[in-house]
């Protein structure tokens, strides 16, 4: 082995949420063109690669990580192998991930899992490749990850993966309403796609108050302008996430709504003391499975620990 390279390397990565996801039409290539802004979150999954005596990478899941594909259609795998296999990498890795960020819940937990991993072979496998490098490859595995990799607030265009960050002012408090089913991503865009049958889609695009809402740091205005297209489709596959949203609006949320295509809704707290009493008060209704505090933005995937 060589001894220059490190015996490991941890990452964390963050879950996203979509402050304004505004859906265009159906595109030849199966995708909706997008028009979004990304918040990243401080709700992280942990990656740590271990340098292999084998060549193959291979993935553990760290107890408590919830139904997390295993094999190879996991996105952390995923994205070492093809790393591996882009750069011809010699050298193999066993991946251990640690999530906390909910599986299937439109938080794109998937995503930053494949950000992380690429952070952490990265620098394991010693390739010494820019951030815009794995951002390129990271697309090829899903619209998400380049935010992951990214991080803090950014506006995302085409299928979301071209990314120009957002200027904001300082920290935003949410409520983050776990659910107890999940829901498939493009099963919500078909879903879309069917309630739009009859209209035309017009293309779609930020409303530039959010923009000016986050610049000057207006929590109240950032609340009001919150949206996302994606959430009647959610609502009408899961019906009770109604229910939730307007609880969250009775106990004083300055917005509510579904995260990316859902299950999992966010809400806008005032201040963190109003999060707590948020948070207690959603779990109290019984329609979420659980209802975390969370702050952002945050940094994209980054490096937390290495050994040599
Ligand atoms: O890119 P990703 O693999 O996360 O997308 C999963 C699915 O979500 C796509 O196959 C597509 O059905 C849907 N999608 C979409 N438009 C986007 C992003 C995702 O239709 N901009």
């Amino acid at each position: 082995m060589d001894v220059a390279l490190p015996s490991s390397v941890g990452v964390d990565s963050p879950a996203k949420i979509n402050l304004f996801l505004g859906v265009g039409p159906l595109r030849a290539d199966g995708y909706h063109e997008l028009a979004t802004v990304f918040q990243a979150l401080d709700m992280v999954d942990h990656v740590t690669a271990v340098a292999d005596p084998g060549t193959a990478v291979q993935l553990e899941i760290a107890p408590g990580s919830g139904r997390v594909p295993k094999g190879g259609t996991n996105l952390a795998l995923k994205a070492a192998r093809l790393l591996k296999r882009k750069y011809k990498v010699k050298q193999g890795a066993r991946l251990i991930l640690s999530k906390s960020i909910p599986v299937a819940g439109g938080m794109a937990g998937g995503s930053t899992d494949a950000a992380a991993a690429l952070v952490a072979c990265n620098a394991l496998w010693g390739l010494g490749l820019a951030l815009d490098e794995l951002s390129e490859l990271g697309a090829e595995l899903g619209s998400d990850v380049p935010f992951g990799l990214h991080g803090g607030t950014a506006l995302g265009a085409s299928r979301g993966e071209v990314l120009t960050p957002v200027l904001t002012t300082g920290t935003f408090v949410w409520v983050v309403a776990t659910s107890f089913t999940s829901l498939s991503t493009p099963e919500v865009y078909a879903t879309f796609d069917r309630l739009n049958a009859t209209r035309d889609v017009p293309a779609p695009a930020v409303p530039r108050a959010l923009l000016a809402a986050l610049r000057r740091g207006d929590h109240e205005a950032v609340g009001t302008h919150l949206h996302n297209d994606l959430q009647a489709a959610a609502i009408s596959m899961r019906p009770e996430l109604d229910l939730l949203l307007e609880a969250g609006i009775d106990y004083g949320a300055l917005g509510a709504m579904v995260s990316g295509s859902g299950p999992t809704c966010v809400f806008l707290a005032k201040d963190p003391e109003h999060a707590m009493e948020l948070a207690v008060a959603l779990s109290g209704t019984g329609l979420c499975r659980s209802a975390k505090i969370a702050t952002g933005p945050v940094p994209g995937a980054r490096i937390t620990r290495a050994q040599d």
